[in-house]
Order: C-alpha cells, then structure tokens, then sequence
C-alpha cells in the first residue's frame, strides 16, 4: 500500500497544526501508523490522495449515514450556496428543521441549533442547571460529551484513545461540580443521589455508551435511570449525538421507550456539515435567552448550508423506511463474521466493535480490559485490505446505508481472515 503523499502531506501539516490534525483521534497514533490524508468520499468509500480507495466504517465519526456525498443532499446545499452562505438573521429552514426532529423525535418541543456536539452538550447542561438553579451534574465513566471544561473528566475516546486521564487546562473548579457514576451500574447513581441530596440538576448520559467502543445499556438500565431521576426531580438528558436518527428515526429513546427531559444531537442532524442541537421540554427551553435567562448565541448557529444538508438527510431518513432494517440487516452480518472469527463483539444497531478481551464488555472498566496492542494490529490488517475502520479500540464501526451487499460481504470475508490471522 503505497502511501507517499500521505506522508509528505502530514510531514507539512505537522509544522502549522498540533499533531498535524485538528482532532486528536485522526493522527492514528493509538495504531502507530500515520493518518491517510483524503481526497474525496462517495458512497461507501472514501479515497485516499495516493490513489487507494478503503470501504469506510468511520463514516465521518458517524454522520455518514447514507453514505458520502448522497445527489440529493450535495444538489440541495449546491443550491441553497447561490443564495449565500451566511446571513446571521432567521430564516425559514432552520423552522422547517426543528419541526422534522420535533416531529421524528417528539420529546424535542423546543430547541437551539448550533454548530456541534461539544457546543449542544455545553448549552444543554447550563439549561438543565438554569432551569433547575442547582449546580451537579451526574455523568458516566467512559462516557464522552465534548470538550467543555465541565465534561472533560472521565471522558472515555480520544483522552483514553491518548491515555489522557482528564485533561490540563482544564480548572478544578470547572469539574468540582461533575460527579461520575458507572455506566449500566444504577446502583452507582443512587449512592451519589443519596450523598448529593437536593443538589443535582441532572443526569446526562450516551443511552448507548459508543465512546468506550460500543456499549449497551443492560435491559431497564435506562428505564431504571429515568425512574430514578424523576423521582428526585433530577433532569435526564440524553447524548443523542451519535445514537440520534442513527438507531432509529427517533433515536436512542424511540429504540427503547424512555422518554429523556432534554436531549443533544449533532452528526446525523447535520447531515455531514457543522450543525447540532440541544432541546426538549418547552417550560425548560423556554428559559433560554431571549425568553429567559439562560444565556446561549452563536454568529453562525443555525447556518443555511448546515440547516439544508440536515433537512435533506432527514427527509431520506423518513421517506426511505427499510434503511433502519437495511442498516440492521448489514449490520448483523458484519457482527455474524465477527462471532464466528474469534471475536468479541459488540453491536446495537449500525454501531459495532469488536473488543480484544475475554469479558463481556458492559462497563468502562471491561472496555479497558481490551488489550489495545491487538487491535492496532487488526486495524493495520483491516487496513491494508481496503476496509477503513476507526484508529481506535474505543470508537464505533458505523455502517452506512450507501453499504452496498458486495462492500458487507467483503467486509466480512476480511473480518474472517482477521481472525485466522489474529488468534
Ligand atoms: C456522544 C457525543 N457527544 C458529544 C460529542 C461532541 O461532538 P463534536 O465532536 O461535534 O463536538 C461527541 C463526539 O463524538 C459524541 O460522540
């Protein structure tokens, strides 16, 4: 596999940017490679500049779900760019944006677009305190939310991707109020209730934990959680931003009937530009700036491009019904190849990983039980056999609907020699 420009690109870009990337995860460092540098992506597949083409799982850390590049999605924001680019005033699309994620994911009443996750997480949570005028937020080990300050503990993908335990720069004081529980351990929740009684604004949780490799939630988990916090008056947001429109139309909560107070998007919702949201209940959206006084703005919050390529992505998402058993079909046949090469694997949905331990992973203390060392060694196999799959042991597999049957097959027959090779 020839990779010359791919070097010579990263020897240059490593002069002006830290790593030379501008997310740490894309330097490849956990594999002890160098990262390709990419030309173009269409469908299933993404092309690197020295000519080599990968079937591609990381889906732009997921956003990808109908694959790249879809017609209809590039010929609306071609359009919509002859109009301008950025206006910083209202405009009709981003109403008609809301009212397709209210309407495909009702416990969103009410919501703010901005441009990603890290910035829908920050506003969510300073609405959930505002609203409730109480400081301590519950979050889950392992579980990753952005890069705001107050997120930044215990924070599972890239920090242990870089064995980062949470993060300098980061004050004391920013994280004081962060308490962490164990994910799929109520228990844990209850206890930190119990010793923060009366102070907890809310819980804030990934429904399904796809930072830490990819974790389910144990059966009445969540129900159990939401129970819990209702009981205390504690909020319950749920980190939609990789599970939304990716498990279902309605996300996470549709997948498993639990109704959150308040929820992030992001990826998906912007179909593959820079756009999240954060909202859910109105008599707590309704105390945001300008009707209240939580306040949250942005120059280009709510941007036209971003809001086009959203509505376009959605509007495939529910008009095209068998994609979600598509995806679940192709899905099953990648996790089917895995079990039966040796490996253990995870998968809810299109979101899979396969772990290199012998537990059965359901906590962040089992996914660091995954020795590493193997999966820099089955990513460089995968690799050098075309299939594109994410630098990292604690990333997802994402599958994409542009997966064509003849990409699934190949996929899988890789993974079966994988496992010949690794065990
Ligand atoms: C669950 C979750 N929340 C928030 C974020 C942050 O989103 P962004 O990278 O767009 O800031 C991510 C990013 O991967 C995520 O997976």
């Amino acid at each position: 596999m020839n990779t010359e420009k791919s070097h010579s690109l990263f020897e240059e870009a490593k002069k002006y940017m830290p790593g030379g990337v501008n997310s740490p995860v894309r330097a490849y460092q956990a594999v002890k490679r160098e990262p390709l540098f990419i030309k173009r992506a269409e469908k299933g597949y993404i092309y690197d500049v020295d000519g080599n083409s990968y079937v591609d799982f990381v889906c732009s850390w997921g956003p990808g779900i109908l694959g790249h590049s879809h017609p209809q999605v590039i010929a609306a924001v071609q359009k919509a760019c002859e109009d301008g680019l950025t206006f910083g005033a209202p405009t009709e699309k981003e109403t008609i944006l809301a009212k397709l994620i209210s309407s495909l994911m009702p416990s969103m009443e009410m919501m703010r677009l901005v441009n990603s996750g890290t910035e829908a997480v920050m506003s969510v949570v300073r609405a959930a305190r505002g609203f409730t005028g109480k400081n301590k937020v519950i979050k889950f080990n392992g579980c990753y939310h952005g890069h705001s300050d107050c997120m930044l503990v215990k924070a599972g993908s890239g920090l242990l991707t870089q064995s980062i335990p949470s993060g300098a720069g980061v004050p004391e004081n920013c994280t004081k109020d962060t308490l962490i529980a164990e994910y799929n351990d109520i228990s844990s929740v209850e206890k930190l209730i119990e010793s923060n009684k009366g102070e907890i604004a809310c819980v804030i949780i990934e429904p399904v934990a796809a930072n830490m490799g990819v974790v389910p939630p144990k059966k009445e988990f969540l129900q159990e959680l939401r129970k819990l916090t209702e009981d205390n008056g504690i909020l319950l947001i749920f980190d939609e931003v990789i599970t939304g429109f990716r498990l279902a139309l309605g996300g996470a909560q549709e997948y498993y009937g639990v109704k959150p107070d308040l929820t992030s998007l992001g990826k998906i919702a912007g179909g593959g530009m820079p756009l999240a949201v954060y909202g859910g209940r109105r008599d707590i959206m309704e105390n945001v700036a300008p009707i209240g006084k939580v306040y949250q703005a942005g120059t280009l919050s709510g941007n036209p491009i971003a809001v086009t390529a959203g509505i376009e992505t959605l509007k495939i998402l529910r008009e095209n019904k068998n994609i979600y058993t598509e995806l679940e079909k192709k899905s099953e046949i990648l996790e089917k190849a895995f079990k039966g090469s040796g490996f253990n694997v995870n998968r809810v949905g299109s979101l899979l990983c396969p772990f290199f331990t012998d537990k059965k992973v359901e906590s962040y203390t089992d996914a660091l039980s995954s020795d590493t060392e193997k999966y820099a060694k089955y990513f460089s196999f995968m690799l050098e056999k075309g299939i594109y799959i994410a630098p990292s042991q604690f990333e997802a597999m994402f599958v994409s609907y542009a997966h064509t049957d003849e990409d699934i097959e190949k996929t899988a027959a890789c993974i079966r020699e994988a496992g010949k090779y690794m065990f």
